[in-house]
């Protein structure tokens, strides 16, 4: 399946870490490119560009198995409009950017990366890939972007501690299955800022492990609106906290603020913030759901506390501008 057709990144000065991967399925084919062997010197002072891209060529034009372009840690490439372009022959390509900090993407405004998903949107069971998956990455910052089009979620965000978001344009059909925008597990503090939104799934997950999450001026919808959760799917303990979403306009989404955690688990989401809130035509403004799937009779054992909204104002599609349907155990 071909999954990454046009991809076109503008890096700013990179230090190692894009963290960045596309297509995580294994293979036993596995070719690595290491820009080093294509001639990037990685001092922080030498143009690199041209090294990263040959690499990217040879990355791009792997025939089968698993393509993997690694940018190798404990350097600093210094690289100017470096354009990742598709066609690819490869059908999985990996970019693999070690850990290490203050990694700028930036897009300058044009800057886009398509995920292509539409192939994979009928196969629910598929390993779907993120667009962009930024994986125990600290301190890096994504600007002027646009990420469209994700076989599943867009910018999946896991076991990281700050990041800022600001400028992107999320954009995939409102029909395209489980395209969550932002997809956040397990981080803190990452900051989501003056962005838009439109998918066919949550504008914005806050899962598991998240703390300190903050997003402000984004426009969100189509979509399922800005969720906390679902936390506590089979059974697991799960923890939210120190959240704070405000200054949003959410235009025909299912919902707007949510909460929702499953039967069954337990943990806690608390200190939950929601603020200065504009609403089109939403079906549920405010809705915390403590039965989330309904997959059985049990009552969810993750406690909801501490969470304010204020400065709500809009329309509701339903009629129920608020729906709280809550645990009886907390
Ligand atoms: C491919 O090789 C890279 C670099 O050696 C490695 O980090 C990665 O895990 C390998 N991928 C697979 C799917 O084996
Ligand atoms: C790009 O890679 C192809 C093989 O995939 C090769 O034939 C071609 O010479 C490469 N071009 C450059 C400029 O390296
Ligand atoms: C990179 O640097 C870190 C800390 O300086 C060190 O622990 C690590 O072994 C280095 N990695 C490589 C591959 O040189
Ligand atoms: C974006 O693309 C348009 C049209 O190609 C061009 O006019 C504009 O200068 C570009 N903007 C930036 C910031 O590169
Ligand atoms: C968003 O994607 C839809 C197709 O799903 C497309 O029609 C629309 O032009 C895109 N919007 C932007 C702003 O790119
Ligand atoms: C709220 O966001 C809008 C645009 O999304 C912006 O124009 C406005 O200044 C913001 N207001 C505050 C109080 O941040
Ligand atoms: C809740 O979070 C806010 C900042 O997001 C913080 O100022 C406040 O002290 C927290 N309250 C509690 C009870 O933890
Ligand atoms: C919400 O609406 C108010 C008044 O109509 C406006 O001042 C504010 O900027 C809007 N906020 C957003 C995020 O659009
Ligand atoms: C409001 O949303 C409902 C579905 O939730 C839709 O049927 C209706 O057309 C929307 N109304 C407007 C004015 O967009
Ligand atoms: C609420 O929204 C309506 C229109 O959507 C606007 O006329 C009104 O000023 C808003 N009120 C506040 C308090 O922002």
């Amino acid at each position: 399946m071909q999954v990454l057709i046009t991809l076109i990144l503008v890096l700013g000065f990179v230090s190692p870490c894009l963290c960045a991967r596309w297509n995580l399925e294994e293979t036993s084919d596995n070719y690595t490119f290491n820009v080093v062997q294509y001639g990037a010197r990685g001092d922080g002072k030498s143009d690199d560009t041209q090294a990263f891209l040959m690499a990217w060529n040879s990355t791009c034009g792997v025939t089968q198995g698993q393509a993997t372009l690694v940018i190798p840690p404990n350097l600093s490439f210094l690289v100017n409009n470096l354009i990742f372009e598709g066609p690819c022959k490869a059908s999985s390509i990996i970019i693999q950017v070690y850990i290490a900090n203050s990694l700028l993407i930036d897009g300058g405004g044009n800057g886009s990366i398509d995920g292509s998903g539409s192939t994979w949107w009928d196969c629910a069971s598929c390993p779907r890939p993120p667009v962009l998956h930024f994986h125990a990455c600290n301190d890096f910052s994504v600007a002027n972007l646009k990420v469209g089009n994700g076989p599943r979620s867009h910018i999946a965000i896991d076991g990281c501690n700050n990041a800022k978001f600001s400028n992107l344009l999320v954009n995939a059909s409102s029909t395209s299955p489980n395209t969550d925008g932002f997809d956040i597990a397990s981080s803190k503090y990452i900051l989501i800022e003056d962005s838009i939104i439109s998918t066919g799934d949550d504008c914005i997950a806050i899962n598991g492990g998240s703390s300190f999450i903050d997003a402000t001026r984004i426009s969100c919808g189509p979509g399922h609106g800005i969720s906390v959760g679902s936390l506590g799917k089979n059974n697991v303990h799960e923890t939210v906290e120190e959240i704070h979403v405000h200054n949003i306009s959410f235009i025909g989404t299912t919902n707007g603020a949510r909460i929702k955690t499953y039967p069954g688990g337990s943990g806690y989401a608390k200190n939950i913030t929601f603020e200065q809130i504009n609403l089109t035509n939403v079906t549920y403004p405010i809705i915390i759901d403590q039965h989330y799937a309904k997959i059985s009779p049990q009552d969810s054992n993750v406690l909801v506390s501490d969470v304010t909204y204020r400065g709500f104002n809009g329309t509701s599609a339903s009629g129920i501008p608020i729906k709280l349907d809550c645990s009886s155990l907390g």
